[in-house]
């Protein structure tokens, strides 16, 4: 059998809106810097990469170039913290969490351990991701490993770059839910051998401890051990509700706030991704920056569900790295323009502004960085993975200002035209 043949580069036209390049040693936080053209040339090698991302000029191209003005070229969304055993209960979230959880979640993820519901609600996972011009999302199942795997396969066929994990509980929580330690850690790793790395590196396992009330001590060093064995990203939730503060205390009782819980564990660390962060003490925070640890920011979970203001200027100020979160299915919206229009909103609630160019570095580069890919994906530079959106906005739209603002609070005049992945297009 004969190789594939490598595809030929491939070159675009519209208006480009991208986070700025990084400073030449990759270091820095994302801030709010971004560039706009009005009419750029977007070009895609034959594996996938940016090749060029420049003003449109004459003949710069050999080939035919697919001229998608008056569409805004942009990197994709990520979305950094969303449930897919929750798709069908978006909007059942009439808080609090804990009384959320017992009433409509766990009954609904339960469900999934039948696996025809769970290829069926897979397959309708990715298309809402795909249609929203999410191109990474970082995941949580639910508890059942044959669930996982169809999740897994889901995201393979539709294209997504995905990072997703078995969702972990061995206490406090439905008997349908609860898996114990050796059971659990043992599926964990069997899906680790079977996913971590597929699709040539577009799929990665995490580990997802549910959060410390419904995980024991034991699981959690355990699924610490397993992260560090194979550097993977841990993902969990932290500080959404006071309530939730002290029940993580109430089973943990020798650590002394809930972050210590994860940080005596082996959980903190610069592979975490703390989904909230709503209610930390001083303290807390200086762990997590001084752990290296990223934040998920999912503002329109936290209206919901009731669950407070995260505050995202004290996470600046501290350098922790902030992603956006749909959190569907608190979260009303697989749609992450939803999300930093809430971010905005959330933080004008605690008397502090954030502009659009913040929330569109935030929920691309920025998120890339905490979940690690930062130098792979999250903006438009040549070398990096050619994950882009082509948005359709109303031809009155001008400039870099007007265009940040439509695409960050006006989702319903910018339809979502065409998702790639590394150069391929999965949507539609
Ligand atoms: N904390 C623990 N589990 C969950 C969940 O499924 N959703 C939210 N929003 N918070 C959680
Ligand atoms: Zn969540």
């Amino acid at each position: 059998m004969s190789a594939p043949r490598p595809e030929s580069p491939r070159a675009y036209r519209g208006r480009l809106l991208t986070p700025a390049a990084a400073p030449a040693d990759g270091a820095g936080s994302p801030g709010a810097e971004v560039r706009y053209l009005d009419d750029a040339l977007l070009v895609v090698g034959g594996d996938g990469r940016v090749v060029r991302a420049a003003p449109f000029a004459p003949g710069a191209f050999a080939g035919p170039v697919l001229d998608l003005r008056p569409a805004v070229l942009m990197p994709g969304f990520i979305d950094a913290h969303v449930h897919f055993p929750q798709t069908r209960v978006i909007g059942s979230a009439s808080g609090p969490l804990l009384q959320w959880l017992e009433r409509s979640v766990f009954p609904e993820e339960a469900r999934f351990r039948d696996d025809g519901y769970a290829a069926l609600v897979a397959g309708e996972f990715t298309g809402r991701l795909l249609a929203s011009g999410t191109t990474t999302c970082v995941v949580f199942s639910s508890s059942d490993a044959a669930a996982t795997d169809r999740l897994f396969r889901a995201l393979q066929r539709a294209g997504l770059r995905g990072i997703a994990g078995l969702t972990l509980m061995d206490q406090r929580c439905p008997a349908e839910l609860c898996v114990p330690r050796d059971e659990a850690i043992a599926a964990a790793r069997d899906l680790v051998q079977r996913w971590h790395g597929e699709g040539s590196g577009l799929l990665e396992f995490a580990i997802t401890p549910r959060f410390a009330p419904t995980c024991s001590r034991a699981l959690m060093e355990a699924a610490a051990r397993l992260a560090a064995d194979h550097g993977l990203l841990v993902q969990t939730h932290v500080a959404e509700t006071p309530a939730e503060g002290e029940a993580a205390l109430r089973e943990h009782p020798w650590a002394r706030d809930y972050i210590d819980i994860y940080d005596r564990v082996g959980l903190l660390s610069g592979r975490a991704v703390l989904a909230h962060g709503i209610h930390l003490s001083p303290r807390e925070w200086d762990r997590i920056a001084a752990a290296g640890a990223a934040l998920v920011h999912c503002p329109d979970s936290n209206f919901f569900l009731g669950s407070g203001r995260m505050r995202l200027a004290e996470a600046r100020a501290r350098a922790v790295p902030v992603a956006l979160g749909s959190d569907v299915g608190a979260g009303r919206s697989f749609d992450m323009r939803r999300s930093m229009s809430s971010a905005f909103d959330n933080a004008l609630c605690l008397g502090d502004r954030v502009t659009p160019a913040e929330l569109f570095v935030t929920a691309t580069q920025g998120a890339a960085d905490a979940i690690g890919l930062g130098r792979v994906i999250g903006s438009l530079e040549p070398g990096k993975e050619a994950d882009f959106l082509a948005i359709r906005l109303p031809e009155y739209v001008h400039g870099e200002a007007e265009t940040l603002q439509h695409l960050v609070f006006a989702p319903e005049a910018a339809a979502i035209q065409r998702v790639f992945v590394r150069g391929k297009l999965v949507y539609p």
